[in-house]
């Protein structure tokens, strides 16, 4: 049986008569404890009460901001006993963490109540579908090239790609341009850093030798890129741009095939016939080498888009030079073919009658958010 006197004077009155330093300590640390315990129940009471997330910011900076509670006790540690600051530095934690686990909590209780009350709200519908997303579009560059691979594609070309770095060799020698030629000055070239051996590429033409080595004839390629030019900048000229290079070989190639297929690919682009007319022009990697110019698809009788001639430069192309089918590694006296080199920068120009160059990749967004 148990005695209910000595019970009771047991408690309090035994741990008093009890009483030694370490005892005293561990009180002490007791003590601590629960005036922590209280602190913390005391937060969670304000955090609970706050009904708008200023409030719950204001009671949060109370006890974990700079000022706060728990800054104050992590302070206090440097002037408490050593073996006491182990204790209160682990209540300044506990405490920190459980006022933000408290705040967090609320605040989505709070946001909760706040979708809640919205959907009672007048003309809320359910059912709507959420808003979408903004969706960007693509780069009136990408959607011509496109465009292009897949009329190329159609009539069985294959769509390669090259590096913008290339070498001098690809770039201009194999092409037939050598290194005291005349013609490398019509190509402003960036250097890359070196004894010149590297280039960004001033054409796409350097795929040509590059696919001339890897497939096998006949072949008809072409080869959408990005070419640098070391060019001082106006409406017409930029630094960077792009070109479409076109290269087909096969047996028996002549200017009439060249014609066909340009005028397919005039068909394509404006959606009509367009007549045609070549005159001549030179580029050491084609002979005979032409401008191909069509008739101007914006006017009858002149306009400024033709300069009132009626007549739009179109492209540069010609039969592949014999040098070329050789660095290629193709006997020329078996193998013949055409190239061109279509402007795809100027395309989009006139396509969309833009009259800056530079408009292409300045990355405007208000010029880009037009197409
Ligand atoms: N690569 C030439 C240039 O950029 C254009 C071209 C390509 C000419 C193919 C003829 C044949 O100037």
């Amino acid at each position: 049986m148990s005695d209910p006197a000595s019970g009771e004077a047991g408690t309090p009155g035994e741990a008093d008569s009890n009483t030694d330093s370490s005892a005293d300590a561990s009180a002490d640390a007791s003590a601590d404890a629960s005036a922590d315990a209280n602190t913390l129940a005391d937060a969670q009471a304000k955090i609970f009460a706050c009904d708008d997330v200023d409030a719950l910011k204001a009671v949060e900076r109370e006890f974990v901001g700079k000022q706060g509670v728990v800054a104050q006790l992590l302070a206090s540690i440097s002037k408490l006993p050593p073996e006491q600051r182990r204790g209160v530095g682990q209540q300044a934690n506990a405490l920190k963490q459980g006022v933000q686990e408290a705040v967090q909590n609320r605040q989505q209780t709070l946001a909760e109540a706040r979708v809640a009350a919205d959907r009672q709200g007048e003309g809320f519908d359910a059912s709507l579908p959420p808003p979408r997303p903004r969706r960007g579009s693509l780069h009136p560059l990408t959607q011509v090239t496109r465009e292009l691979e897949d009329l190329f594609q159609s009539m069985g070309y294959t769509v390669l790609d090259g590096p913008e770095i290339e070498t001098d060799y690809y770039n201009f020698e194999a092409l037939n341009i050598h290194a005291d030629h005349p013609a490398r000055d019509s190509h402003d070239t960036f250097f890359c850093e070196g004894d010149g051996h590297l280039v960004m590429r001033t054409h796409t033409s350097p795929v040509q030798i590059r696919a001339l080595e890897t497939l096998k004839p006949p072949l008809r390629v072409v080869v959408p890129g990005k070419v640098f030019r070391h060019e001082s900048t106006d409406a017409s000229h930029d630094h960077t741009f792009h070109q479409m290079e076109g290269l087909v070989v096969d047996r028996d190639i002549s200017v009439a095939h060249l014609v066909g297929a340009m005028k397919t690919l005039l068909r394509g682009i404006f959606d009509r016939d367009l007549e045609v007319r070549l005159r001549p022009g030179y580029f050491p990697f084609v002979e005979p080498g032409f401008e191909l110019d069509a008739r101007c698809p914006f006017c009858q009788e002149g306009c400024r888009v033709c300069k009132r001639t009626r007549w739009i430069e179109l492209l540069p192309c010609g039969l592949v030079h014999p040098n070329v089918l050789r660095a290629g590694g193709l006997d020329p006296d078996e193998w013949g073919g055409f190239a061109f080199g279509l402007g795809l920068s100027r395309l989009v120009m006139l396509r969309h009658n833009i009259d800056d160059v530079r408009h292409l990749l300045g990355g405007d967004v208000r010029f880009l958010e037009q197409f």
